[in-house]
């Protein structure tokens, strides 16, 4: 009796001993390697590889310079007056300090290859020398978040009632324009006016060369590019709306540039004043540009490209006389300012 009971003990006292081994080694070697595992941060967080204010700029944004770093990105839509604003910035990029870049795509191609997509998004973020910078070309649009960047370009765009840009472009096309008036444009010697164009059923006129801001504006998805798709108006909509800082209308330059220099005036100041007195930024106007017929008006009214693009346009209308007006107070009589209040606590 009394040995079971001894034995019993000894079973007891050793089944103790080792919970506490077991204890004491999980928490000594459980400690190491919760030291083991802090080692690479901590190492990581020493001011070894970048300097104490270069880490500090990587691990905080707020000390990103939203003025030094600003990026414009105007994909321009061919024959929207583009080149009038373009020309504004060219002569004023020197005096407020900033760049202007022309992109450039081979064979005028409006859609980057997915490699240049990736080099063109990083290439921008990262040219730091450039900033800050307004760079111009007729690409669609590009969403930069699709490549792990994070900041992403302001966006700005012009658009044009679409009948206007197809007929300034089909003249554009046979006449050239008083911009670069001796180069040989690619229908030059062709003499049918749009009128006879569009009685005659050529290619040229056809309403499909209108769908052209839609896929701009929707980007470089493959469904942007086809003619009457619902999707594309719906994303170029969206886009719109949501991607692009500010889209003015061609019949509207000035108020465009007004509301581009009271936003961003780091690269804007001074557009509005000199778009209205220099005799440079009207220069460039189509040659023998001819107003189509009512007819033709009327036909072009009845194709269902005309009618979304003019949707657009429209929509694009609507949101911008909405931002001019919310420039104003109600009474129409102040500008709009805000201020902080009841702040607390003290
Ligand atoms: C783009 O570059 C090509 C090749 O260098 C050149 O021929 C063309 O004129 C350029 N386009 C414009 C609009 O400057
Ligand atoms: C961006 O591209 C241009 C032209 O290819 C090049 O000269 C420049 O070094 C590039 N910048 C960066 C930061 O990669
Ligand atoms: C347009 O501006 C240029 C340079 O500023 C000047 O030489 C020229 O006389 C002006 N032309 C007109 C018509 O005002």
């Amino acid at each position: 009796m009394r040995k079971m009971l001894l034995t019993n003990i000894k079973h007891w006292l050793f089944l103790m001993s080792t919970i506490c081994l077991i204890v004491i080694g999980y928490w000594v070697f459980g400690t190491e390697v919760k030291i083991v595992a802090l080692k690479p941060l901590t190492n990581q967080r020493q001011p070894s590889v970048l300097g104490v204010d270069e880490w500090r700029k990587a691990i905080s944004l707020d000390n990103f310079d939203y003025e030094e770093q600003l990026v414009v990105l105007y994909n321009r839509v061919p024959k929207t007056g583009s080149t009038s604003f373009v020309n504004i910035a060219y002569d004023l990029c020197k005096r407020n300090r900033f760049h202007v870049l022309h992109i450039n795509i081979t064979a005028n191609s409006h859609v980057l290859s997915l490699p240049n997509q990736v080099s063109f998004a990083r290439n921008v973020t990262k040219w730091h020398e450039m900033k800050p910078a307004l760079y111009h070309g007729h690409v669609a649009y590009l969403d930069f978040s699709k490549f792990q960047i994070s900041h992403n370009p302001i966006y700005i765009n012009l658009v044009r009632k679409p009948l206007d840009r197809l007929v300034s472009y089909y003249y554009f096309l046979r006449y050239g324009d008083n911009y670069r008036p001796n180069l040989v444009r690619k229908k030059a010697g062709n003499k049918i006016t749009f009128d006879e164009c569009v009685k005659l059923k050529q290619p040229d006129c056809d309403p499909k060369n209108m769908w052209l801001q839609i896929p701009f504006f929707c980007g470089h998805a493959a469904e942007c590019w086809e003619p009457g798709s619902q999707w594309a108006l719906n994303e170029a909509k969206n886009n719109l709306v949501n991607k692009y800082f500010l889209v003015g209308v061609t019949e509207q330059m000035e108020d465009f540039v007004d509301l581009l220099e009271k936003s961003l005036p780091r690269m804007f100041h001074g557009f509005r004043e000199y778009y209205q007195h220099s005799n440079k930024s009207h220069l460039r106007n189509t040659l023998n540009k001819r107003p189509p017929s009512e007819e033709t008006v009327a036909a072009i009214m009845e194709s269902k490209i005309w009618k979304m693009e003019n949707e657009l346009y429209e929509y694009a209308l609507q949101q911008f006389e909405f931002n001019k007006r919310k420039l104003l107070q109600p009474d129409k009589k102040q500008i709009q300012r805000y201020m902080y209040e009841k702040i607390k606590p003290k």
